[in-house]
């Protein structure tokens, strides 16, 4: 995974850098490091833990006009400062950052026997390739590149030399400029305010950058005449400011991101006509993704099966890659993910492509690489999402999707989904709750259809940041074995929203308590069982209602994690953007 953040220009742009990392940390927050060019020299300044502390080494005295970063996710070896990156070349000469994976590196060691590595990493070769060619500097990272396999954007520094240089191959890499200084990164939110324009490099394109000239070459070498994009106004987020973690700043943002969404697709129309009658002739739509946008996807295709009665399935996009496919073109593949550059579900639009099929994204980050597989794109609007657990970012997909079915059906139902964005707000967990679930260790998710959904978010959201073990069942499950682990110290979270459902909720409850487990109910309405503990959800179109429960959810995991004292922003092991296989 990784981020990347290089920087040239007219003073010192350690501290651009070091920003420029900071928004990246999303990609992996492990180990950090910089690479400096002072009096011709190369320098590096490694520190494992975040970017905070890499912030902290860095001493008053470094500056440097050109400046090399990056942010660490381990792929190949372990977390220290060895395999922290920039790394260097066998001469010193030759500094670089990667993102991506060199699935060669071992044959390409091989290739260099005199050359000893000091880092576990398949980025060092990189370095090493490019010190072995001759030529100029442009032609040397040329030459290493068409050797490496796999995926790399790369930023690359040499000894004596004013300039930086990149080059990608199916990871993300982006070049912006504003007046006197030059930024290249995995990220355009890497670029800050007050940049000009971008560029969005393709495969096998290379950069040499001065601090006010960019040059783009293809792997001939011949100069390439690009189009320049332009940033987008970010959205007005600034409400919840002085929320002390991401997290809950994101989970109070819910309101108005729905109203946002709301906005989108009904005032501005974002999705034309025409766009909608092509999509509507689809007979069936296949949903892939991962993790917390895997679950939006399942009610993504809840709804486009009730509403639009179209047929569709769900897949992971890890097993739908590697499982046998009957790609048809008759198919819309539809593709959720909020970053868009998530490695398994970008594979999976490529094969999808490559077999003539069409492709839907729905994507929260306008330049992402998803939505370059795209054939139709659902925008998202749930502005910069940081933490890592997905919060506000699910809503919006849940949001968007459901007025998407909506659309391709043709129900109207504006005024319903305009009342619900106005209205819905943020209830606080109450504490009693709280306080009791905080004692137990052993905790299941249960509900049914899309409750069932809203218990593997909130128990994806429990683990990720509480790291509790807990696991979602569909409650009609629990008595084919996982009733065997329930006992007096469980606690059984059920979500109940579906009032012709019932009863048979009713009768799970009572199988749990009849074993010792202890059940908090999430519902709008009143059952007939005891339990221990109860969320009275507000009432709303059942529809409406897996939005409503999960917001409940995210913030029991976020007091867990809180009342843990562990980071929700930063879980341990993880990171945002899961950019590798
Ligand atoms: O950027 P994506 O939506 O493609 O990311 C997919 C998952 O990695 C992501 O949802 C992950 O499961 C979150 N950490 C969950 O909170």
């Amino acid at each position: 995974m990784c981020g990347i953040c290089a920087s040239i220009g007219n003073d010192n742009q350690i501290r651009n850098v070091i920003s420029g990392l900071k928004t990246l940390e999303y990609r992996g927050y492990d180990s950090s490091g910089v690479a400096l060019l002072k009096n011709g020299k190369i320098s590096v300044v490694k520190s494992v833990g975040q970017i905070k502390c890499l912030q902290e080494k860095l001493a008053d005295e470094l500056n440097s006009k050109i400046v090399i970063g990056h942010t660490r996710w381990a792929t190949h070896g372990k977390v220290c400062e060895e395999n922290s990156h920039p790394h260097l070349s066998f001469d010193k000469k030759v500094a670089i950052v990667h993102n991506g994976i060199i699935e060669n590196f071992e044959q390409l060691k091989k290739q260099l026997p005199n050359v000893k590595f000091y880092s576990q990493t398949d980025t060092e070769v990189f370095a090493n390739l490019i010190a072995s060619h001759s030529g100029s500097n442009i032609e040397r990272l040329v030459k290493a590149s068409k050797m490496v396999k796999g995926s790399f954007a790369v930023a690359v520094m040499f000894e004596n030399d004013n300039k930086i240089y990149c080059a990608k191959r199916k990871s993300p890499l982006y070049i912006g400029f504003r007046h006197g200084q030059v930024m290249a990164s995995s990220d355009v939110s890497a670029f800050g305010e007050n940049f000009d324009y971008f560029y969005k490099l393709d495969d096998d394109e290379f950069a040499v950058v001065t601090k006010d000239k960019i040059d783009i070459f293809d792997k001939d070498l011949k100069l390439v005449n690009k189009a320049k994009a332009l940033f987008e106004k970010a959205p007005f987020f600034d409400d919840f400011s002085e929320e002390k973690c991401f997290m809950k700043k994101e989970i109070l943002e819910q309101p108005i991101v729905l109203k946002r969404t709301f906005f989108k697709y009904f005032s501005e129309k974002i999705i034309d006509e025409t766009t909608l009658t092509k999509i509507k002739k689809f007979k069936k739509f296949h949903f892939v993704a991962c993790g917390t946008a895997y679950h939006s996807a399942l009610l993504g295709a809840e709804y486009l099966r009730e509403f639009a009665k179209k047929d569709c399935e769900v897949s992971v996009a890890s097993e739908f890659r590697y499982g046998f496919q009957n790609i048809s073109k008759n198919c819309l593949y539809v593709f959720v993910s909020q970053s868009g550059e998530t490695a398994d579900t970008i594979a999976c639009a490529e094969m999808v492509k490559q077999k003539g099929a069409q492709t839907l994204c729905v994507t929260n980050v306008p330049y992402c690489t998803l939505n370059n597989l795209a054939d139709f794109v659902l925008p998202t609007f749930a502005g910069k999402e940081v933490a890592v657990a997905s919060t506000k970012a699910y809503v919006a997909q849940v949001f968007t999707m459901l007025i998407f079915a909506l659309l391709i059906s043709g129900k109207d139902m504006e005024e319903e989904l305009k009342k619900f964005a106005l209205q819905f707000s943020i209830k606080a967990l109450p504490d009693e709750v709280l306080n009791s679930a905080l004692g137990y260790s052993k905790i299941f998710f249960v509900g049914r259809v899309a409750d069932y959904v809203t218990s593997l978010e909130g128990a994806l959201k429990l683990k990720e940041i509480s790291y509790i073990n807990c696991i979602a069942i569909a409650a009609g499950e629990l008595k084919h074995g996982t009733l065997a682990l329930v006992d007096d110290d469980t606690l059984v979270v059920v979500v109940s929203t579906r009032e012709d459902l019932k009863e048979k909720i009713e009768n799970n409850i009572q199988e749990i308590r009849a074993r010792g487990g202890k059940i908090l109910l999430l519902s709008q309405f009143e059952h007939h069982v005891d339990v221990e503990y109860e969320i009275r959800l507000s009432k709303f179109m059942e529809m409406l209602m897996p939005i409503e429960s999960v917001v409940q959810l995210q913030q029991l995991a976020l007091s867990f994690a809180l009342e843990k004292g562990f980071d929700p922003d930063k879980p341990r092991n993880l990171a945002k953007s899961v950019t590798v296989e």
